[in-house]
């Protein structure tokens, strides 16, 4: 099928502001919308950047905006963008975050917000001999949120960001979900002075465009919502 690609483009050495770039690309259906500019990338122009590793939605490193919502490129197809007979397929870089160039965005704002919950197990009792074990019961609990694979498809995605650059957004506060409510976690006050705060979890509106930005299906706004309800058990 024949495609016709536009890319937002943007070389800080050259350009004052980004602008669009028009490709006619020749697909196949089932060609992933990274292997889209992978070809572009290779047979029509080398100068395009953008971020790729896994190709398999696990890194979470080609996350942008695709004809207008936030997607991994790897994990969707030309015929789920525009159908068996071709058409016109967009790329932007994720909304809300510098450009460096092209579709690769300063990630640094988005990396330090995630440091800031603690996204570890914090647990001050001596190390078992073997792990420490958690049941099935108390896995299931923080088991969706284990999924996240860090691509910023959520945070990048939400109006709060937006408006408020300083806003800790989705994808941090849902870490905090992660290990507030893992069973052997004993962090949890330590990490609720972060999330229970302006720029953290009051400033979620459950609007759901996290939901449905996010690549693995994962319930943010659920577990969010919980988050919220044991910031506010603790302090009452
Ligand atoms: S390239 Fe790794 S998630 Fe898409």
């Amino acid at each position: 099928m024949d495609l016709t690609v536009k890319i937002k483009r943007y070389n800080p050495e050259t350009d004052t502001e980004p602008h669009w770039e028009t490709y006619s690309v020749e697909a196949d259906p089932m060609d992933s919308a990274l292997s889209v500019l992978n070809h572009i990338k290779w047979n029509m122009d080398g100068t395009l950047t953008f971020r790729k590793s896994c190709a398999h939605g696990i890194c979470g490193s080609d996350a942008m905006q695709i004809n207008g919502e936030n997607k991994l490129a790897c994990s969707i197809l030309v015929q789920d963008l525009v159908g068996s007979k071709g058409g016109t397929i967009s790329y932007a870089p994720l909304p809300a975050a510098p450009v460096i160039k092209d579709l690769v965005i300063d990630q640094d704002s988005f990396f330090e917000k995630y440091r800031a919950v603690m996204p570890w197990l914090v647990n001050h009792t001596p190390p078992p001999e073997r792990e420490r074990l958690q049941s099935p019961e108390q896995h299931a609990i923080i088991e969706d949120a284990t999924k996240c694979i860090m691509c910023g498809a959520c945070t990048h995605s939400c109006p709060s960001t937006w408006a408020a650059p300083d806003y800790l957004g989705p994808a941090a506060m849902l870490k905090a979900y992660r290990y507030t409510f893992d069973s052997r976690d004993q962090g949890t006050e330590e990490r609720l002075e972060v999330v229970d705060s302006k720029e953290g979890l009051w400033k979620c509106y459950t609007i759901f465009n996290c939901v449905q930005a996010c690549p693995k299906g994962i319930d943010i706004t659920r577990w969010l919502s919980a988050l919220k309800r044991k910031s506010v058990t603790m302090r009452y």
